[in-house]
């Protein structure tokens, strides 16, 4: 029993006194836990239990889910409603939810979790709220899963308990220890402590002149008698970079910012780096800074919640990536040191490592809203516990847990959820871009250039001549130089480079020949053009398994594929538009800015409504769209000159966040299809622009069309409004009014029609 130490066990059939039976053996609780999970696992998939004979342990110690929710329930980033955490209600209300939560975390050998924002509040510390924080570590603690705390670095300042934040300060240290003791009376299996500090505009150790050891150091020894741990975010980085300094680069920070700190953190610190060095793009280089730390235990972060890859209404299967990063050979010293192995703590001899994900479940009853996203929270407790863990295995395992054992089902979804990261990737940004998102909004739709010319740095620099981060030791940032020698060489030399990470090593022109053999630019187009039409291709697959799912659950992701196929297009259309813009290069396939399936709503005939500018035009067909400011109503139709045959027709217009306005479709004045434009996802934040991420397409299959037909769009705007008091509404102190407030209207904008969208699909 050796080899399953702490948290390992042993699954083997066996006989008792002559009867068969199934023994689960392990040194402790928590083994013998993981083993009944992993039984009903395979009970589950119908496997026989007479030949059982699992050994099996966890390859990493610390296995832990961040969450980034908020005193007040909103959770950063959480795209699946409010906080799980009632903490208002607590600790006299304990929700049976965080039972269901704690078992299906053990369930996927989940042991630790950081229960609020890593942009911290204060208020956590009091102790009213460590009362709170024991109630969810007692449901917590059956489950083998201790609880910790993300804290805000100058927490002793800010609740006004001492003079200064100063970490070498004797009043603030003292006041850590003293907050550690009470903290464990509280919780005596407490995991400790994640810090966020000096990043994104949040305090920092830097203000007092001290160093992140001296800040993570006072933290972990007050920690250290209780065998606690501080998780020290390597996320530290200035967010007012100068755009013109060619040399200034945001994916530096990192080993800028810790590598000389190297060897002088206490024990019990550990380095949580985020896989890539900007910020869960969609494709990034591995961070170098998992190759600078040589004496410090290290932690890897990605993130389950689909910040940047669709906010769980686009199907994504991150672990894909993320192993594709674990298995991602540093050679430190030219020898083997893949990330999984530096982050067990194998490489550098380390006592512990970690795999940390931010998952950010919400109250939604399904946890992260779209019932393929589990799929990403099971698979990082997968590979947390076994970083070589197949992915084919992995996804295999959670088809047949979540849909059950038809072949054809498990057929179906493995392979969509195998290659969807690829597909992602490829209508979104490829060739290392970054993600192409609109970076000052939610992250959500495509809005490409809000990534230039600010001082977050996640910039691409595309300009006429071409388009890329030079970040080259010769000519650029001299990033590239602080990955070990043999990867600092294969990035630095164009010839070696891999065409997936192009444009975040260099800045190359738009006709650059890849190794694939295609120009830079036709590349993106096809792949914007392949990756689109691959999530179209969901709905069908989905639909082929419709006798076979539960109602409920199949038309819910009916649903989100319907929304990510046209989604995919209107980031198709964004960056591929664009591209042509800054290039001048047009597409071989003569597919770009010709859609000659399209009808533009601006060149239809008018019943009220006006034309507006899309904001950033590329995100708008012609960068225009209509809006009706009519409290009846506007119409846009058109007289058909097409074949007769049955179409798709596809309305393309903008979803709100906050208004429901109303669309009619009709062919000679009979009605075809009616829909409200009531979408409040992705809920992040109310958006009221017309864009790309509000750009949505409702489409409305085999419907039978002849030349000479007249269609109309009949939209009916939601207009609201407000009253308001005082001196605005009238000149009058102490009148009221109602008012429109033009960011709550939403004028059923729309953007243009298509027919297809392949032309007639069954002529008659
Ligand atoms: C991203 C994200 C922020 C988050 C930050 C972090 O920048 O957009 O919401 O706070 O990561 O990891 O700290």
């Amino acid at each position: 029993m050796a080899a399953a130490g702490a948290e390992g066990f042993v699954l083997e059939s066996t006989n008792w006194e002559g009867h068969p039976v199934t023994l689960i053996a392990a040194n402790s609780d928590q083994g013998l836990l993981y083993g009944a999970f992993r039984l009903l696992a395979l009970m589950q998939q119908g496997e026989p239990l007479s030949a059982l004979d699992v050994h099996d342990a966890p390859r990493l110690k610390l296995r832990v889910l961040d969450h980034w929710d908020n005193p007040d329930r909103s959770i950063e980033r959480g795209y699946a409603g409010q906080s799980i955490w009632d903490f208002w209600r607590l600790p006299g209300y304990v929700d049976p939810r965080y039972t269901d939560y704690a078992r299906a975390d053990a369930s996927i050998g989940v042991n630790g979790i950081v229960l609020n924002n890593v942009s911290a509040s204060s208020v956590y510390l009091t102790p009213r709220w460590i009362a709170k924080l024991a109630a969810i570590a007692a449901v917590m603690r059956p489950y083998g899963i201790r609880v910790y705390l993300s804290v805000l670095f100058n927490s002793p300042l800010d609740l006004g308990e001492t003079s200064t934040g100063d970490p070498r300060d004797p009043q603030v240290i003292a006041w850590w220890h003293a907050k550690a003791d009470e903290i464990y009376r509280a919780i005596p299996d407490f995991g400790g402590f994640t810090v966020k500090a000096d990043s994104e505009g949040r305090k920092g150790p830097s203000q007092y002149g001290r160093t992140p050891a001296d800040a993570a150091n006072v933290l972990a020894r007050a920690l250290a008698p209780y065998h606690g741990v501080v998780l020290y975010r390597g996320f530290v980085y200035n967010n007012h970079l100068d755009w013109h300094d060619l040399k200034a680069d945001r994916a530096r920070a990192g080993v800028d910012n810790f590598a000389s700190l190297d060897g002088k953190f206490e024990k019990n610190v550990i380095i949580q780096i985020k896989e890539g060095p900007i910020d869960f793009q969609a494709r990034e280089p591995v961070s170098p800074l998992f190759a600078a730390l040589l004496h410090t235990p290290q932690a890897i972060e990605v993130q389950t919640s689909q910040e940047y890859t669709g906010q769980q209404r686009h199907m994504v299967w991150l672990p894909s990536m993320w192993q594709w990063v674990l298995d991602t050979d540093m050679r430190v010293d030219g020898k083997h040191s893949p990330v999984k192995e530096i982050i067990t703590g194998k490489t550098f001899n380390q006592p512990t490592g970690g795999f940390v994900s931010v998952v950010n479940v919400g109250m939604e009853p399904n946890w992260l809203h779209h019932p393929m996203a589990m799929a990403n929270l099971y698979g990082y407790g997968k590979l947390a516990w076994n970083p070589d863990e197949s992915l084919e295995k992995i996804i295999d395992t959670w088809t047949r847990l979540t849909w059950g054992n038809d072949p054809q089902v498990d057929r179906t979804i493995d392979a969509m959820q195998l290659g969807s990261w690829n597909v992602y990737e490829s209508y979104t940004g490829p060739n290392g871009v970054g993600t192409l998102t609109n970076i000052l909004g939610y992250h959500f739709g495509p809005g490409i250039e809000s990534a230039e010319r600010n001082g977050w740095g996640q910039w691409f620099r595309g300009e006429k001549d071409g388009i890329g981060m030079d970040r080259t030791v010769a000519t650029g940032t001299g990033y590239i130089g602080q990955y070990p020698k043999e990867l600092a060489e294969k990035y630095e030399s164009l010839a070696t480079c891999p065409d997936d990470l192009l444009l975040f090593f260099h800045h190359v022109p738009y006709d650059y020949k890849l190794h694939s053999g295609k120009a830079l630019v036709q590349s993106i187009y096809d792949a914007h053009y392949d990756g689109a039409r691959a999530a179209a291709d969901y709905v069908p697959q989905w639909e082929s398994l419709k006798d076979k799912i539960d109602p409920e659950r199949y038309e819910k992701t009916h649903a989100l594929f319907e929304y990510q196929a046209g989604h995919a297009i209107v980031w198709r259309d964004a960056i591929n538009n664009w591209f042509h813009q800054i290039s001048g290069i047009d597409d071989v396939q003569g597919r770009v800015g010709h859609h000659p399936n399209r009808i533009e709503a601006e060149s239809m005939k008018t019943g009220g409504y006006r034309t507006v500018d899309v904001v950033p035009w590329e995100t708008g067909s012609g960068g225009k769209a209509v809006e009706c400011h009519a409290v009846k109503g506007c119409t846009l139709t058109t007289t058909l000159e097409r074949p007769a045959g049955r179409y798709d027709v596809a309305v393309q217009y903008f979803d709100i966040w906050h208004g429901v306005s109303t669309y009619t479709l009709s062919v000679n004045g009979a009605p075809i299809a009616t829909w409200k434009a009531d979408d409040t996802l992705p809920p992040a934040q109310p958006d009221s622009h017309l864009d790309g991420q509000t750009s949505t397409r409702r489409t409305i299959h085999h419907v039978a069309l002849k030349s000479g037909d007249v269609l109309e769009l009949r939209g009916v705007p939601d207009l609201r409004l407000e009253l308001f008091h005082g001196a605005q509404a009238s000149g009058l102190t102490g009148a009221q009014g109602l008012r429109m407030e033009p960011n709550l209207q939403e004028y059923a904008p729309v953007d243009y029609i298509e027919l297809g969208p392949d032309g007639p699909i069954t002529p008659q």
